[in-house]
């Protein structure tokens, strides 16, 4: 029988105009996505990645090529899932709380019971009373968790994550890879994963894609075969420094 892929972006081509201007941004793409994989897209800047998640999330139509869901073609159209794009979005007049609720009571939901839910959620996401703070009294941090916990409020089991640790310094951006990687094994989603640091790709993932050129291309698959629960000691091992060096070459292809 063969296997229905969570998320499966097949031979995906698309060019953006700016008035004369044409972009040939990707270029026969393809990607996916297994029930609960966790998977990365590593690739320089510009090279398409933001571009892929709008097309995953149905934001983007692209000029050939099929998005496909749970065996769906859902090309084109807009999908209620889980979509952090690369700025975290969270609105300034809004508290930790009210933005994270807003997928809940977009659905409907009372926004007593969306307290409660959300309230539910923030120790989890290390927010716990902070529930009415705005996000300029967040650290970068925190915002990226509140944006993530409304991510994960979405009621879909696909998250799509664009760069989210991006801004962050060194050490809060490890933490912020552990602590995710606890969320994803309690809720096992399916994710695809944006980032440009190699090292978070491997640390992060079951499969990575590299995604090369200007338009972008599929340059490698790589699996990932590193034990899991995964721990930070890893990174100093044999294997890690293997997909290391592959990965990097890829990138320079
Ligand atoms: N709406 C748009 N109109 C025109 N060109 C665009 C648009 N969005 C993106 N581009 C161009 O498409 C290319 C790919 O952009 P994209 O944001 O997908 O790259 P990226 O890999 O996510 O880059 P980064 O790592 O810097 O976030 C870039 O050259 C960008 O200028
Ligand atoms: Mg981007």
């Amino acid at each position: 029988m063969k296997k229905i892929e969570k998320l499966k972006l097949e031979n995906i081509s698309t060019t953006y105009y700016s008035g004369e201007k044409k972009l040939a941004v990707l270029e026969n793409m393809s990607l996916n996505v297994s029930p609960g994989e966790f998977v990365s897209v590593l690739g320089p800047s510009g090279s398409g990645k933001s571009t892929i998640l709008k097309i995953a999330a149905g934001l983007l139509k692209p000029d050939s090529g099929k998005v496909w869901i749970d065996g769906e073609d859902v090309t084109g159209l807009p999908q209620l899932i889980g979509y952090m794009p690369q700025q975290d979005h969270l609105f300034p007049w809004k508290t930790t709380w009210q933005n994270a609720a807003l997928p809940l009571l977009a659905e409907g939901m009372s926004k007593k019971e969306a307290y409660i839910q959300v309230s539910e959620m923030l120790s989890l996401f290390g927010l716990e009373g902070f529930a009415d703070y705005y996000p300029y009294q967040l650290s970068g941090g925190m915002r990226q968790r509140a944006a993530l916990l409304r991510t994960m409020l979405i009621d879909s089991n696909i998250m799509l994550l664009d760069e989210p640790f991006a801004a962050l310094d060194a050490l809060t951006r490890e933490q912020m890879q552990d602590w995710l990687l606890g969320i994803w094994e309690s809720f096992r989603r399916s994710v695809l994963f944006v980032t440009h640091s190699i090292d978070e790709a491997i640390y992060l993932s079951d499969r990575v894609y590299v995604i090369t050129g200007r338009p972008g291309r599929n340059a490698i698959e790589q699996n990932i075969e590193l034990e899991r629960p995964r721990n930070r000691r890893l990174i100093t091992t044999r294997d890690f420094t293997l997909y290391k060096q592959i990965l990097v070459s890829a990138l320079a292809s």
